[in-house]
């Protein structure tokens, strides 16, 4: 077996994960070495691994939630406000480039929306946003307390399948002060039928996991629910994350068997084609590892 603890094998980590793999030195050389040997993809010791698993559950409550339910927006929320007492796991997704990149796609989310709110606004009087995949909403909540408080014809509906995200999201309006331009709808969005059809539709770190073939039907699908003309603004993670923090892939891979399906530019303008929207452009957070298309229903 390779000698593993080679400065130069080291080296090839980022400060994030420097910072977790002496954390598991420390408790015990063999987690290290177990995860380094992994990452690398030599030999492993199984006995090594189910320490180091439950291990990392252990200190993170980040990747427990990651790897109890991937697509959890438990997970997002945790990257989006921090924790205030991080264990070795939490501080290592936290400062990580793939972890910075979520909080980093809040942010640019946010800012676009506001101008896309804007931009709309002056042409429209009335918008009707709807947040699929929504989690508890934290985006346009944001956007609409910052911006929209007390300013009649904006509406947001978020519909989200995950009754305690969507629980989570109506206390975050109230406490906002939004009960009356904010509402939730506990469902599938696939199944989601709107009284009135919405104007802008806001679907972020729903499409990541899932093939060509299954984000055209759900892009398709959802389009019966978007006015002609109307906008949908849909993320999904670039081949720059994986290139850019494989170790973070690595670890969500491990520890949540959590697969990606990278898409560039291209590839996305194809599936809004493809599902009858007319591709406007797009825009990234400030790393380049999410990539926010928008399209036209046409
Ligand atoms: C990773 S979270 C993202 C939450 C939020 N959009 C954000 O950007 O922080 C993905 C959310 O999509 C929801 N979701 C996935 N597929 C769905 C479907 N078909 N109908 C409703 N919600 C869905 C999950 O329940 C989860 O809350």
């Amino acid at each position: 077996m390779e000698n593993l603890h080679s400065a130069d094998k080291i080296l090839q980590f980022d400060d994030a994960a420097k910072g977790l793999l002496e954390a598991l030195g420390k408790k015990d050389p063999l987690m290290k070495d177990f995860v380094i040997s992994r990452f690398k993809g030599v030999f492993f010791d199984p006995v090594a691994e189910e320490k180091t698993y439950n291990y990392m559950l252990e200190v993170s409550s980040i990747l427990s939630a990651m790897a109890s339910n991937p697509g959890t927006s438990i997970f997002t929320e945790f990257l989006y406000n921090g924790i205030s007492s991080p264990l070795p796991g939490d501080s290592y997704v936290l400062e990580s480039r793939a972890g910075r990149a979520v909080r980093s796609r809040l942010e640019s989310v946010e800012a676009n929306l506001f101008e896309i709110f804007e931009k709309n606004l002056q042409e429209k009087k009335n918008l009707l946003i709807g947040n699929f995949g929504s989690g508890p909403g934290r985006d346009t909540i944001n956007v609409l307390s910052h911006h929209y408080r007390g300013r009649s014809g904006l509406k947001a509906i978020h519909i989200d399948r995950d009754r305690a995200a969507i629980n989570r999201g109506i206390v975050m309006a109230k406490n906002r002060g939004l009960d009356d331009i904010v509402e939730f709808s506990c469902q599938s969005f696939m199944k989601y039928c709107p009284e009135e059809k919405f104007d802008i539709v806001v679907l972020v770190g729903v499409l990541c996991s899932l093939d060509f073939e299954t984000c055209v039907n759900v892009l398709s699908t959802i389009k019966r629910t978007i006015k002609s003309g109307g906008l949908i603004i849909a993320s999904n993670a670039t081949p720059a994350m994986k290139d850019g923090d494989p170790f973070a892939y690595f670890l969500m891979n491990w520890l949540a068997n959590w697969k990606l399906e990278f898409k560039n530019i291209k590839i996305m303008k194809k599936i809004f084609e493809k599902s009858g929207y007319a591709w406007q452009g797009s825009f990234t957070e400030k790393f380049g590892f999410h990539l926010m298309g928008i399209g036209v229903s046409v």
